[in-house]
Parts: C-alpha cells; structure tokens; sequence
C-alpha cells in the first residue's frame, strides 16, 4: 500500500511530499534571489520535491512586488544558491516558472517591460499590491502580436534552460490560476481571431508550444505543468467548453510525455473546486505523474493515494509554518500554523524563522 512517506521510483524521490509553489515576495525590488531564499528552502529539504515560488522566464512577466525571475544571469546565480543549499540537505527542486500575463501592475515591473495578454481585458475583480501604495487598479493589458508570442516562447526555453544550468531538477510551467499560459486557455480571456484563439486547438496553441519547445529545450523528463481547470483565481471563471478544452490539453500533454501534470484544487481557500469529471479525465488521460494540491491533510493526503487519486500531494500552508513536516509527520508531533500576516512581507519573520519540532 503506498503512503506519503514511501518513495517514489518514478521521478527518484525520497518520499511522495511535494511542496507546493509558493510566493514569499522575498526577491529584491529588482526581483532577484536571496540568501534568505536559499534558508528557507535548504530548511525544507525533507519534502520529496520542492517546487519553488512562481519565478518570471520574462522582464514581462514579474508583475507582483519582490516575486523572483530568471530572465538574467544575476538572477540565475542567485538562484544557483538556493538549488546548491537544496542539494546539500539532500533534497530536489523544480522551479515554477511563472509568466504573471495580465496579473500585473507596472510599477512592480522593470523599466521597459510591458503587460502581456491574449487579447487587451483587464481583470476587474482583482487588485494588485505595490509597496508603498497598497492594492491599485490593474491596468489593460496589451494584445499579444506574433513577435510577442513568439519573444514569450523564447524566453520560457531561455529561463528554463538557465534553471538547468544552475543545478535545477526540473521546471513547473505555471498553467494555473489565471497567468499568462492559463489566459490563453479560456474564451473569457483569449477572444483571437487568429491562429492563437477561437478553436479549442487555437487556445491550446501558446501553450503547446510552450511545453514543447521547452521540453526540447531541457529534455520532457524535466518539465511539469500546474493547471486549474474550473478556476475562479486570479479574475477567471468556468466556461462552458472547459471539459472538452483540458481532455484535449490532456491528451497533447500525455503525448509529449512530460513529466507530471499539478492539479490545483483551490476549494479550500473559498474557489469553485475541479469537477469530478475532469479530475477522473485527468487521472485517465495522463499516463505521467499526477500531482494533487489543495487542502490536503496528512490523512486526506494518504486517502487519496490510497484510492489512486494521484501519485503525489503537494502541501502548501502546511510548509510554510513546519520546515520538519516530513519529521513531523513521522514523529507523530503536532504541527504549527502558518500566519498569513507575513507571507508576502520581506524579511526573515514568519519565513525562516518558523521552528522545527
Ligand atoms: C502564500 C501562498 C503563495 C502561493 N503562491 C503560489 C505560486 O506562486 N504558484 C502557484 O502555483 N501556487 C501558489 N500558491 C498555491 C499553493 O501552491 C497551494 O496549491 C495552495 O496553497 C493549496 O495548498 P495547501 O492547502 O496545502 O496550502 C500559493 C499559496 C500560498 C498560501
């Protein structure tokens, strides 16, 4: 029977206890890596596989306060540091790149840089923090031209190749949550009338390609997407092709045999949850590794496994207050509780600063 704390053959890892990625807007203004960074993920090296904080392949793409990129080589060598001190725990880390699309506010942006969208919809339910000004109004977003498209997939093979170079595992394409790969997906976003929307196959297109080329790029065996059919996150909502849009997504994924899909689940922070239906396509469809996250228990973790519901679960909240979860676990010891107050403060408080049992 398999369980949480057995390994996993499939991708080498120690155990099947992923930690979810996860924003800490730690980075600096410039968006950066710290050694801070390195701390706190070195302190979580007991979880199978790390999955870092979503980190922009793009200037583009890092439109949140203090979130990481990867789109220059001072930003890859900090990052180096932060694979090196995984490694040296014992521990693996794939890094999610995360292009933040039309969720993003300039002022948290490089000079230069510009916000990138399907097609020109701002996302009116959402705000976004800057420092110093607290939550403002997100502007429109630009339409992609053809030159953007395809400047975006450069940079996801150029980011994803740097990841590798640094010492990385492997790469977690951000297909969740609202973020640029996800725009593409839904016509309430992507209203094309070229090769890139319209058609459940246009939709698909940037995304696809995405996959592939950096599939190519680093080899399918170190490449995984997260994805959240159904999603309300991030200013986006169900839509009435969704089943047939993610089998089709499921089915090209399974055929370019990427490593593992990451189902999100976002019920348990008070969003629409992933109907039964496309969790059991999903399951089907995918001959991979299937990475479950959200809200997940010890024991609901366990149960899922246990009916075949996935191969792995990701924990989100749970690593941010234990570092030792995995010992916590073994050792029967209780868990601590995570303070929202301080996930997206910079500095060391309520981030590595959380004690082990
Ligand atoms: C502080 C915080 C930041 C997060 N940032 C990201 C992110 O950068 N990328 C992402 O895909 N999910 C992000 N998530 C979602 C988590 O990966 C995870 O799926 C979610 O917290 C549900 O798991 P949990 O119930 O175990 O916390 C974030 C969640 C939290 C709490």
């Amino acid at each position: 029977m398999k369980t949480l704390l057995d390994t996993y053959k499939r991708l080498d890892l120690k155990n099947r206890v992923v930690m979810a990625p996860m924003t800490r807007s730690r980075a600096t203004k410039n968006h950066i890596p710290t050694d801070i960074m390195a701390t706190y993920y070195a302190q979580r090296a007991s979880a199978g596989l790390i999955i870092t904080e979503g980190t922009s392949p793009s200037p583009n793409g890092v439109g949140y306060a203090r979130i990481p990129g990867i789109y220059t080589d001072e930003q890859a060598k900090a990052w180096k540091v932060v694979a090196d001190e995984v490694h040296k725990n014992g521990g693996k880390i794939f890094m999610q790149l995360m292009h933040s699309g039309r969720l993003a506010h300039p002022e948290n942006m490089p000079k230069g840089s510009r916000i990138l969208a399907p097609s020109s919809i701002a996302p009116t339910h959402t705000k976004m923090y800057v420092d110093d000004k607290g939550m403002l109004e997100i502007p429109v977003p630009e339409e992609m031209t053809m030159e953007d498209i395809n400047l975006e997939i450069s940079n996801y093979v150029s980011a994803s190749k740097r990841a590798i170079e640094v010492g990385f595992d492997g790469v977690e394409l951000h297909g969740a949550n609202g973020y640029l790969l996800d725009s593409f997906l839904s016509p309430h976003t992507n209203k094309r009338h070229d090769f890139y929307g319209g058609s459940i196959e246009n939709r698909l297109r940037f995304p696809l390609a995405v996959v592939k080329k950096v599939s190519e790029a680093i080899g399918k065996d170190k490449v995984g997407i997260r994805i959240s059919p159904n999603g309300t996150l991030g200013d986006m909502e169900p839509f009435d092709e969704q089943f047939e849009t993610f089998s089709h997504f499921l089915e090209k994924l399974n055929e370019l045999e990427i490593a593992y899909i990451h189902l999100l689940d976002l019920e348990s922070f008070g969003q629409t949850a992933v109907p039964q239906n496309i969790r059991n396509m999903v399951r089907e469809k995918f001959q991979g590794t299937l990475i479950l996250s959200g809200g997940y228990s010890q024991n609901t973790g366990e149960e899922a496994l246990k009916n075949n519901e996935g191969d792995l679960i990701a924990y989100g909240r749970p690593f941010i207050a234990n570092p030792d979860l995995i010992d916590r676990w073994e050792n029967e010891s209780p868990l601590s509780e995570a303070n929202p107050d301080f996930f997206y403060t910079p500095g060391e408080k309520g981030y590595t600063d959380y004690q082990t049992a």
